[in-house]
């Protein structure tokens, strides 16, 4: 097993509506992206980070770290891991770990965990929670309750997802980089036919998305130093 991990930080972060993409914002003098990187770097079996970046923002990221390349970023976030994805099997890598750039407190148990369950069947695995809300579907005028969902056995994904690289590459060509249901790299390998592991998350692993998530990220990064 040669394992690579892909970090999509292409995005443009239109739902934090900051002025330059979130993965950039600076956290303790940091942007959010290294901090993600640091944490993926502290798992001994990856070898190497590819990250898809958008050509015009690679200015925003003065200092790559050792062991870190970029590849370009796509119109989608399929498409970035995708990159990402066909430079690590060139490079002769066997399993890549898929990790959001806006996902900095990802903590080490969990990070190893999943390399773990993911490296040791071909049917990978995916780091997730089980859902622990109470479950609403809308009526179509998304202002009246329709009816309660039941939260039996689901869960939401997060990542890291790690996979064997090129059955994970030829399902996503499969699905198409473009397919709406393409939301993470679980959805493609299940469309394959495979079904991915569950290896049990952690809520602080959020996915920076809004501006008050940025608070909330300050303190889990501020209390992993202390
Ligand atoms: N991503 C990417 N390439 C894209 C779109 C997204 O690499 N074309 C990355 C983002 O940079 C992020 C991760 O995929 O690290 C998860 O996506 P998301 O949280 O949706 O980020 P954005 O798409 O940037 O944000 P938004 O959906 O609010 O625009
Ligand atoms: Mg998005």
């Amino acid at each position: 097993i040669k394992l690579a991990a892909v970090v999509p930080a292409a995005g443009t972060g239109s739902r934090m509506q900051s002025e330059q993409p979130k993965q950039f914002i600076e956290i303790q003098s940091q942007p959010i992206l290294s901090h993600t990187l640091a944490a993926i770097q502290r798992a001994p079996q990856v070898q190497r980070v590819f990250v898809a970046v958008n050509p015009t923002a690679i200015n925003l990221y003065p200092r790559w770290p050792e062991a870190v390349e970029t590849v370009s970023g796509g119109e989608s976030r399929a498409e970035s891991v995708l990159m990402g994805l066909k430079e690590a099997a060139r490079q002769g890598f066997s399993h890549a770990l898929v990790h959001d750039a806006a996902r900095p407190c990802l903590p080490l148990s969990v990070l190893l965990d999943v390399i773990e369950q993911g490296t040791l069947q071909d049917q990978g695995a995916i780091v997730a929670l089980p859902v622990r809300d109470t479950l609403k579907r809308a009526q179509a005028d998304s202002l009246t309750i329709s009816s309660t969902v039941s939260r039996e056995r689901l869960w939401q994904a997060q990542t890291p997802q790690v996979f064997a690289i090129k059955p994970l590459i030829a399902a996503i060509n499969k699905m198409g980089v473009a397919h709406p249901g393409l939301t993470d790299e679980a959805s493609a390998m299940e469309f394959a036919g495979y079904q991915p592991r569950l290896v049990m998350g952690s809520y602080k692993n959020i996915k920076v998305t809004f501006p008050e998530d940025i608070e909330l990220v300050s303190y889990y990064l501020n209390e992993e130093i202390n």
